[in-house]
C-alpha cells in the first residue's frame, strides 16, 4: 500500500507517545477527537486510496458487465459492481466525518489525482481477463482489507470492513470458480488463460507495494492502522494465488522454497511493463524508475474514471 508524505515528525511529542502506546497495547480509537495530527492524516491517506481504489473497480466492472458472454455472467459482474459501488459508499461517507465532500471527491476531482494503484488501471479485454481480475485482484484488495478489518485501530473503519470482506471472499470465489472452468475448455482457451495470468500476476505481487527492506515510513505500522508490512502481505497472496494456479497447470513466475518456507518471486521486484509490447520485462529496474511508471498510470486511469464521473453510462448500462 503507497505510502503517505507527512511534514514533520512529531511522534517523540508526549500526545503522539501515549496515543501509540494505546494502539500498541491493542486499544482503539472511536473518535476523531482522539487522534493527534499525524495519526489522523496516516489514517486519512489510508482511506482515501482505499476508496479511490474502489471507484477505480467500476469502469472495469462496466466493460465487464457488456462482454458477459451469458446472462449468468453478467449478472454476477453486475452484483461484484454494485458491492464496489457499496464499499465506496461506505468508505467516502467515513471520509465526510473528516471534512472531505465525497460528491466533490468523486465526480468533481481531476481524475489525474485519484490515488489508484497500476494493478486497476488497464482495459479488461475479454470474460478470462475479468475471471484473472478476480482471482488475482481481488485477492491481493481482500488481503488489504482483511488486514485493515483485523488491525485498523481506528474502530469505525475496522467494523466497516466487516461486510466488505465477505463481499470481497465473494468475488475471489468466483475469480476461482471461473479460471477452473476456463481451463476445462481446451488448449486454445488455456493458452488464453494463461496469456492473462502472464499480465496480471506481476501487477498482483506488485500491489502490495515497494519491499519491505527499501520501504522508509513505518507510520501505518506505527499506528496500527495496519498490522502486517508489505512482504507479509505478498507472501499472504503467493501463499494463495500459487498453488491455486499450479494446481490447474498454470506457470506462474515464483515457487515455494522449501529451505526458507515461504513462496518466492523468479523475479527480483521491481520490474517494468512494457507498455509497447503488452508484456513484462523482468529485468529488475530500480525503485525511482518503477515509481515513475505507476505515477505515469495505466491507460484506463483517466479515461475510465471520467466514465465515472460523466454519469452517461446509466443509460446504456444494461
Ligand atoms: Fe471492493
Ligand atoms: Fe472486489
Amino acid at each position: 500500500m503507497a505510502q503517505v508524505a507527512l511534514a514533520r515528525d512529531t511522534r517523540d511529542e508526549p500526545n503522539e507517545v501515549a496515543l501509540q502506546t494505546r494502539v500498541k497495547a491493542g486499544g482503539t480509537l472511536e473518535d476523531i477527537s482522539e487522534m493527534t495530527p499525524r495519526y489522523r492524516d496516516v489514517l486519512v491517506a489510508t482511506m482515501s486510496i482505499a476508496a479511490d481504489l474502489e471507484i477505480m473497480t467500476l469502469p472495469l466492472d462496466l466493460d465487464a458487465m457488456q462482454f458477459a458472454p451469458c446472462i449468468g455472467d453478467r449478472i454476477a459482474v453486475a452484483s461484484a459492481l454494485q458491492d464496489e459501488m457499496g464499499h465506496a459508499q461506505v468508505m467516502f461517507r467515513m471520509l465526510e466525518e473528516f471534512g472531505f465532500d465525497a460528491y466533490e471527491r468523486v465526480f468533481e476531482r481531476d481524475p489525474a489525482t485519484f490515488k489508484t494503484f497500476f494493478m486497476l488501471e488497464w482495459n479488461l479485454k475479454d470474460p478470462i481477463d475479468m475471471a484473472m481480475s478476480h482471482l488475482i485482484g481481488d485477492q491481493a484488495g481482500y488481503i488489504t482489507t482483511c488486514d485493515l478489518e483485523e488491525h485498523c485501530s481506528f474502530g469505525p473503519y475496522s467494523r466497516s470492513l466487516r461486510k466488505v470482506n465477505f463481499e470481497e471472499q465473494f468475488h475471489v470465489k468466483r475469480g476461482e470458480y471461473s479460471v477452473r472452468h476456463y481451463m476445462q475448455l481446451g488448449p486454445e482457451v488455456r493458452k488464453r488463460v494463461q496469456e492473462s495470468l502472464d499480465f496480471w500476476f506481476p501487477l498482483g505481487a506488485e500491489w502490495f507495494g515497494a519491499t519491505d527492506d527499501v520501504k522508509s515510513r513505518m507510520d501505518q505500522l506505527h499506528y496500527k492502522i495496519r498490522g502486517s508490512s508489505n512482504d507479509q502481505l505478498r507472501q499472504i497472496w503467493l501463499s494463495r494465488v500459487v498453488p491455486f494456479c499450479e494446481q490447474l497447470g498454470l506457470k506462474v513466475p515464483a515457487h515455494f522454497d522449501g529451505e526458507k518456507g515461504i513462496y518466492v518471486l523468479d523475479f527480483e521486484m521491481p520490474i517494468l511493463f512494457n507498455e509497447e509490447t503488452g508484456k513484462w520485462d523482468f529485468r529488475k529496474v530500480t525503485w525511482a524508475e518503477k515509481l515513475a511508471q505507476w505515477k505515469r498510470g495505466g491507460s484506463k486511469k483517466v479515461p475510465g474514471l471520467r466514465r465515472i464521473q460523466s454519469e452517461l453510462w446509466g443509460h446504456d448500462l444494461w
